[in-house]
């Protein structure tokens, strides 16, 4: 059989951690797959960094909608990030030129994923995004294929480590919340953007993805209701643990009584002695209800080299064994307009 040929756009963390299980599981992956899995070409913002992984077999890119349309690339790995610029372009290029897609872009699947998966399906080509969501959590492949029988009722959970770990340690350390944030920026722990962070919306995002999923409707960010972090006081969270509460940036989308869904992203008390109560640090938690299954917990690392480079890898790893699902678990022409529920507050 023919290997399947990658071509990687964007080297930062996730996208080194990509090329180094490929590098380094190499026998693993084929066995798994039945076929071989390689890089031909990359491309990146800089040259000349030094990522810790050897490219020096690869070709090498400047632009990324060159990358996508090679002769010589099967699958596009989009690993840049922004919703727009040259992740969306670099991705249009692909789809239309019938490659494989897959990224870890959430706000890019947010925003075009109704257009996106349906330039996939006219091409024929997977679009794949288990990273975007809840970085090493395979919740994306446990809705579409795990729980396609269910009728899901509920989606909810932690889906930014970042904020979680802001809310943990101002508990722990009884630190307001201005230093915590500091602290976070010192370790690396923001997006380049920290109000994609504390503003909750890279967790909206992502809640928004899954909500489609969940309920078969087109990507609806717009109907998210959303706040972040940034009002929480240190006194905010000292009175809900003196009740037995925490409070976390929790996501939920649910099918409401009048035919709509729900989605909202919002500081939330949830009980300290429940598993999303005891979820510290940078960790993620989804928590999926369906009529068949009853209630799955999923925790696990939402972000990081590993977690999400092993995501990535899954995705590779089914369009390697041929299997092309519709990206939203239907048909994008079957998937609803949003029905926004009477009671969802902008
Ligand atoms: N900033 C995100 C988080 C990274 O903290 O969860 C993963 O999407």
């Amino acid at each position: 059989t023919t290997p399947l040929r990658l071509g990687i756009a964007g080297l930062g963390t996730v996208g080194a951690g990509v090329v180094q299980i490929v590098q380094t599981h190499a026998d693993l992956l084929a066995k798994r797959t039945g076929r071989d899995i390689a890089i031909t070409a990359v491309s990146a913002r800089s040259r000349k960094a030094d990522r810790g992984v050897d490219l020096s077999a690869y070709a090498w890119e400047d632009d990324p909608v060159t990358l996508a349309r090679r002769d010589d690339v099967d699958v596009f790995v989009e690993l840049m990030g922004g919703a727009d610029g040259p992740a969306k372009a670099a991705t249009d290029a692909a789809l239309a030129a019938g490659k494989h897609v897959v990224t870890a872009n959430k706000a890019m699947l947010a925003l075009h994923g109704q257009a996106l998966a349906e330039a996939a399906e006219a091409s024929g080509v997977a679009l794949r995004f288990e990273a975007a969501v809840a970085g090493g959590i395979p919740v994306v492949k446990a809705l579409i294929e795990g729980l396609a029988a269910n009728a899901i009722t509920r989606v909810s959970g932690v889906m930014n480590g970042t904020c979680n770990y802001i809310l943990t340690r101002m508990e722990s350390a009884g630190l307001p919340y201005d230093d915590v944030f500091e602290e976070a920026r010192a370790l690396g722990f923001l997006e380049a953007d920290p109000n994609l962070d504390v503003g909750g919306i890279d967790a909206a995002h992502k809640l928004t993805i899954l909500s489609a999923i969940a309920f078969g409707h087109r990507v609806d960010f717009d109907g998210v209701a959303l706040q972040g972090i940034g009002r929480v006081s240190i006194d905010d969270i000292h009175r809900a643990r003196d009740m037995g509460y925490r409070i976390k940036l929790l996501g939920e989308a649910r099918r409401t009584a009048d035919g709509g869904v729900e989605q909202s992203m919002r500081p939330t008390l949830v009980r300290a002695d429940s598993p999303l109560g005891q979820l510290e640090g940078g960790m993620n938690m989804v928590v999926l209800e369906g009529d068949a299954v009853g209630q799955i917990v999923l925790r696990g690392a939402g972000a990081g080299m590993g977690p999400t480079a092993s995501a990535v890898m899954a995705d590779l790893c089914d369009i390697a064994r041929g299997l092309v699902l519709p990206p939203f678990g239907q048909p994008a022409a079957a998937l609803a307009l949003p029905s926004r529920a009477k009671t969802a507050t902008p």
